[in-house]
């Protein structure tokens, strides 16, 4: 069976998970695409701490050439703006494919990133950079492509929701939702961006991007966090029949040259769809001219549902690298060449 190396940056929530999915299940993803998906080596800050998911010490090293050597695919999960940016250029220029979850530095430099990897051929995979678990990313860059989306609004951001959830449900205080959230997995390493709304704003730039076709960028969007919100605050529109809200909302305007976008918290009416996501779920509404009214729901946030959208973009560039699409000139097609096995034996 021809062998994709697949490198690892972080070894956190998300980055275990992914070691976990890509060990414990290597049959059945084998069986899938005709093709062994193989961990190499996880970028690590500390390769002697413990994991959510334990591989044996020799796959952790806090060197990053050793581990970005030979790869065909490299899963950035470290977040933060340095050192990813650096390495996911370095992984482009070197051929590899790059899959992230980085909304952060996709919403701030997504346009060098993209540049980079289309000028080296090799593809850049995201679709866990908005709403976890959820395929949003791909419906909206493929299936809606020949529609005009209007309208995107939605709950993009797991800890927010999780944090205004328990206050309103059970009266919990914000520091002791946030630390939850945080124990969860659900926060970024620095919540600060999750609680002030920046988190949102970048995933709000990116689906712009993709819906409106053209780049969008995280200082283009009116952000407004729930640091402000108080239990009054809850309890107030409880009374009156609503719930708050952090919601995403990018419209375009008649003018085609207008695209407003905007994260800000806000009173639904309690029999709003919007008002009954939970927890750290996420749900985003799509609206096209033609296709009409869409809604995607799910899991936002979290080690295991983010993992899902992660492997879903490495099985999708593995496929195309076996049919000989972009990317270094690999293992798998040297061995699939020698092996002088045709496009026919793979399998989807
Ligand atoms: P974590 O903080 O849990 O993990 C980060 C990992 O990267 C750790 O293993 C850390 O090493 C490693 N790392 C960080 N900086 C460096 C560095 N300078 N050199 C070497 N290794 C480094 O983050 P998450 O797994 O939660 O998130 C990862 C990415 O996925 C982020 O971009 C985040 O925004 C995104 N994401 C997260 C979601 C979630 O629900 N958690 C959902 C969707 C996207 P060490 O362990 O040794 O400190
Ligand atoms: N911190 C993010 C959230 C992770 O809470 O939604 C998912 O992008």
């Amino acid at each position: 069976t021809p062998t994709l190396n697949i490198a690892l940056l972080g070894g956190g929530t998300v980055g275990s998970q992914v070691a976990r999915i890509l060990t414990e299940d290597a049959e059945a993803l084998t069986g899938r695409i005709g093709a062994t998906l193989q961990l190499t080596k996880i970028l690590v800050r500390n390769p002697q701490a413990t994991r959510d998911y334990q591989l044996p010490a020799e796959y952790y090293s806090d060197q990053v050439d050793e581990v970005l050597d030979g790869a065909d695919i490299v899963i950035e999960l470290m977040g933060g703006i340095e050192p990813a940016r650096e390495l996911i250029l370095k992984a482009i220029a070197q051929g590899s494919n790059v899959v992230t979850g980085n909304k952060a530095l996709l919403a701030t430099h997504g346009n060098e990133l993209f540049e980079a990897a289309a000028q080296a051929g090799v593809q850049l995979s995201f679709e866990a950079a908005v709403a976890g678990a959820i395929p949003i990313l791909r419906p909206l860059r493929d299936s809606l492509s020949g529609d005009r989306v209007t309208r995107i609004m939605g709950i993009v951001n797991g800890t927010t929701n999780y944090i205004l959830d328990q206050m309103d449900t059970t009266g919990a205080s914000f520091n002791d939702a946030l630390a939850e959230a945080q124990r969860l997995g659900y926060a970024e390493a620095d919540p600060t961006a999750d609680v002030g709304g920046e988190d949102a704003a970048a995933k709000a730039a990116i689906l712009a991007h993709l819906a409106f076709h053209a780049p969008f960028t995280l200082d283009q969007v009116y952000t407004e966090g729930i640091t402000e919100i108080t239990d009054l605050d809850h309890k107030v529109a409880a009374d009156a029949g609503y719930i708050i809200k952090l919601l995403a909302i990018a419209e375009q305007l008649d003018d085609p040259t207008g695209v407003v976008l905007r994260v800000h918290p806000t009173l639904l009416p309690r029999e709003h769809p919007l008002a009954s996501v939970r927890g750290a779920y996420n749900a985003v509404f799509v609206e096209a001219e033609n296709a009409g009214e869409l809604m995607f729901y799910g899991p936002g946030a979290g080690g295991a549902p983010t993992a899902s959208a992660v492997m879903g973009d490495v099985m999708s560039i593995a496929k195309r690298k076996l049919r000989g699409g972009p990317g270094r000139t690999h293992t798998a097609r040297r061995e699939l060449d020698a092996l002088q096995i045709g496009e026919t034996t793979t399998r989807y």
